[in-house]
């Protein structure tokens, strides 16, 4: 168990202020007064949360989560059922940001009337704002929008088509490939998409794009001109295990300062070091044996147990930790 977080409905807030929530709209508006749209991956409660205090715009539940969560080699295994949980925990900790899930491989790639029933769960089953789905699918893209499901492309290196490309390589490096990218883009708007990631794509393919859409481009290896930009969060704080991609900027070392928090506790816990008396809890002071006084919990129960334990199987009561100060 841990305490470090509060139930999200008890969390500080200024009086007074409101923080407006982030919508697809909102998203539009942004590109329309030029104000840059940060975006980030999150797939738990906690990361998802500093997320969302730190200001991100879009938080999407990537399917990376196969890969930097579960340690899958690609992105193609994950289920829809664990995009759910994924999401829902996320949902938990998200007030302002806009929460996108990506559709797994496998999902959205029947009959549009089971891609938008799959889709529907994101929205009912797990609070998800929007999905996203990659490639240029425009018939579902509309069918999802009829539904009333805001929808995020996803063009260029779209990970889900790895055995097709045969391994992750930039996209729309001729001119004719870039026009055909920008007609999928322009395709996608049309049919209601309310942002575009993309990915993998030459900076002049993404600038290019950015300025025909009226919807706002999020990219990720797609240079500095698109409206937005996303990353993976391990990738953001080094805790990927993979080689660092030439688009990829780490603002931390969380690898380093989490191995290095795990092997000192672990040292201290070797040498007895953790936890002292200060980290214990100790009996109400009528039952608690003197400093220094050897002897077992079960010793110390005996005559005055007080309230605190079962003296009879000198277990700890749950209960009396609920205040956890003491
Ligand atoms: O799954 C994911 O993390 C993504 C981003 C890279 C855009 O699709």
């Amino acid at each position: 168990m841990s305490l470090t977080h509060p139930p999200a409905g008890a969390r500080p807030s200024q009086p007074g202020v409101t923080i407006p929530k982030v919508t697809m709209p909102a998203l539009g508006e942004m590109k329309r007064q030029g104000k840059p749209i940060s975006a980030l991956t999150a797939y738990d409660y906690s990361t998802a949360r500093l997320a969302d205090e730190a200001g991100i715009d879009l938080i999407l539940v990537g399917d990376s989560l196969a890969m930097v969560v579960l340690g899958q080699e690609n992105t193609l295994a994950v289920t829809v059922d664990e995009m759910l949980h994924h999401t829902r925990a996320v949902r938990r900790a998200v007030h302002r940001a806009l929460v996108v899930a990506d559709m797994p491989f496998g999902s959205y790639h029947g009959a549009i009337s089971d891609s938008v029933a799959n889709a529907v769960r994101f929205v009912k089953e797990a609070g998800a704002e929007a999905v996203k789905v990659e490639g240029p699918r425009v018939e579902l893209v509309r069918a999802l929008t009829e539904a009333e499901i805001p929808v995020v492309g996803h063009l260029g290196l779209t990970p889900q088509s790895v055995n097709r490309m045969g391994g992750y390589r930039v996209q729309a490096r001729t001119a004719d490939a870039a026009q055909e990218l920008k007609a999928d883009a322009l395709a996608l708007a049309r049919a209601g998409a309310g942002a575009i990631v993309l990915e993998g794509v030459p900076r002049e393919a993404a600038a290019q794009i950015t300025a025909a859409l009226s919807i706002p481009t999020i990219g990720i290896g797609a240079g500095p001109d698109c409206d937005g930009q996303i990353l993976v969060f391990h990738d953001l704080v080094n805790l990927s295990f993979a080689p660092q991609a030439k688009f990829v900027r780490r603002y931390a070392d969380a690898s380093a300062l989490f191995r290095s928090a795990i092997e000192r506790y672990r040292e201290d816990v070797e040498h007895r070091a953790f936890p002292s008396d200060a980290e214990s809890y100790h009996l109400a002071s009528s039952g608690r044996p003197a400093t220094g006084t050897a002897g077992t919990f079960a010793d110390s129960m005996s005559g005055d147990a007080g309230p605190d334990f079962d003296s009879e199987n000198a277990v700890v009561n749950r209960d009396a930790f609920e205040d956890w100060d003491r």
